[in-house]
């Protein structure tokens, strides 16, 4: 494939190729997947040693076990002998050891092979044979690999997102719910649906009345990006301005409701609660927005929330942090919502989309592990309505970017920064030496 035919012009259209094509999903697997950082599971799927789960990505899998009380490791996931995947899913290695299931050579939870069967009959092993490690780290609770030996340290990769959700302690939270999916799309079409409020007026136009979608900030970071209520962004109870509403024609106690409704797995039934007797009780000169946010710290820091370092906007605005090159989702205190996005083996018309909500356990909670639940299809399951609205596009998109009758991809300077930004750091992949 012509490199340059696939990088982003100096007119900054984006081609469509990097979409469509099964080369250009080669490439990108060649010199992107095969160096970025990104999440295999979070720490608490493997809380017990011996414990393990499998990473998919294309056609690579790899193995992340809890070998330590405070080691994990990771292995290609192959054996050694005739290559079988040694294990799939998610479980337990039972008596501290690795078992194919061929023909039963074991590795030890450090992936040395401890026991080849008959071995007098192979010629000679060196002492220290083991299974290939897959650089692994961690951070935020989450349990990262990186296919490249010569991957620069994680904290350094993420930089500097660690220091902006520092606040979140996003190690402290816990998985609620684990949902997958396959969408019918390139993975970047998934991503980008889900990193901007742009398409809010176009897909979503029901919740005009009680989202702002003009005033979200957008802003890169490092590799990464995010958006949301960022400091420059007004803060008030408000419907769109596409509306062309003026004061006066909109209630915000209407708006709080929906808004609070509308988002109704990221709020807790006493946050809920909350907007009725708010709206019930008459006003003492402070703002209903910000009557919610003091009282939303209450509740959370009651539920044993760290609260104190979040300024009140933050108590009602989710910091959408996209961690290149494919997780994406709504930060807020004591809760979250992460979209990881992987291509579905090596097909570019195709995805994996897991949706992972986080929460803060509460004290004496006995840990319970969130069972994994998958969808070979999207239609199966009713996601709600602004998640119905976002997949249904999917299909249209992949379909449409075939289409011979279109240049590449025009994006908004300001709405769609962070997709650009996205596929600037792409590029510096791709054209990076190798
Ligand atoms: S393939 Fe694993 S023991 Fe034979
Ligand atoms: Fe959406």
């Amino acid at each position: 494939m012509d490199l340059d035919s696939v990088l982003i012009g100096e007119d900054s259209v984006i081609p469509r190729a990097r979409y469509t094509s099964a080369e250009f999903a080669a490439l990108e697997f060649e010199r992107l997947w095969s160096r970025v950082w990104q999440v295999a599971c979070r720490e608490e799927e493997i809380a017990e040693v011996g414990e393990f789960c499998e990473y998919l990505l294309g056609d690579q899998s790899i193995l992340v076990v809890r070998s330590g009380p405070d080691t994990v490791r990771a292995f290609h996931n192959t054996c050694l002998h005739r290559g079988t995947r040694l294990a799939d899913g998610a479980g337990r290695f039972h008596d501290s050891c690795i078992r194919c299931r061929y023909h039963a050579w074991r590795y030890d939870l450090d992936g040395k092979l401890v026991e080849v069967v008959d071995r007098d009959e192979f010629e000679p092993m060196p002492p220290d044979t083991g299974l290939k490690p897959v650089q692994v780290d961690r951070w935020g609770g989450f349990v990262w690999v990186s296919l490249d030996p010569g991957a620069p340290p994680l904290v350094e990769y993420l930089d500097p997102l660690p220091a902006l959700l520092a606040p979140y302690q996003l190690h402290r939270l816990r998985m609620r719910t684990y949902l997958s999916t396959v969408l019918p799309a390139n993975w970047k079409v998934a991503v980008d649906a889900f990193n901007e409020g742009y398409h809010v007026q176009g897909t979503h136009p029901q919740i005009l009345p009680w989202t702002d979608d003009v005033s979200l900030d957008y802003e890169p970071l490092g590799i990464h990006s995010h958006y949301g209520r960022l400091p420059n962004a007004r803060r008030e109870l408000r419907p769109s301005p596409r509306l062309g509403l003026s004061e006066g024609e909109y209630d915000e106690g209407e708006i709080l409701e929906s808004f609070i409704r509308g988002l109704g797995g990221l709020f807790y039934k006493d946050e809920r609660a909350l907007v009725e007797e708010i709206r019930a009780t008459p006003q003492d000169g402070a703002t209903m927005l910000s009557r919610y946010q003091k009282g939303r710290r209450a509740l959370l820091a009651a539920r044993g929330v760290a609260v104190e370092d979040f300024a009140d906007d933050q108590l009602t605005s989710a910091n959408d942090v996209y961690f290149f090159p494919n997780m994406v989702g709504p930060i807020y205190p004591g809760i979250a919502i992460v979209f990881r996005v992987r291509p579905n083996g090596i097909d570019p018309d195709s995805c994996i989309k897991d949706t992972w909500f986080l929460e803060w356990p509460q004290e004496g909670d006995v840990p319970k592990r969130a069972q994994r639940r998958f969808f070979s299809d999207w239609t199966e399951r009713d996601w709600g309505e602004i998640t119905n609205q976002d997949y249904a596009n999917m299909e249209h998109v992949q379909m449409g970017m075939k289409s011979r009758g279109g240049a590449g991809l025009r994006l908004n300077r300001r709405q769609e920064v962070n997709i650009m930004h996205m596929h600037r750091v792409i590029d510096r992949y791709l054209t990076a030496d190798t």
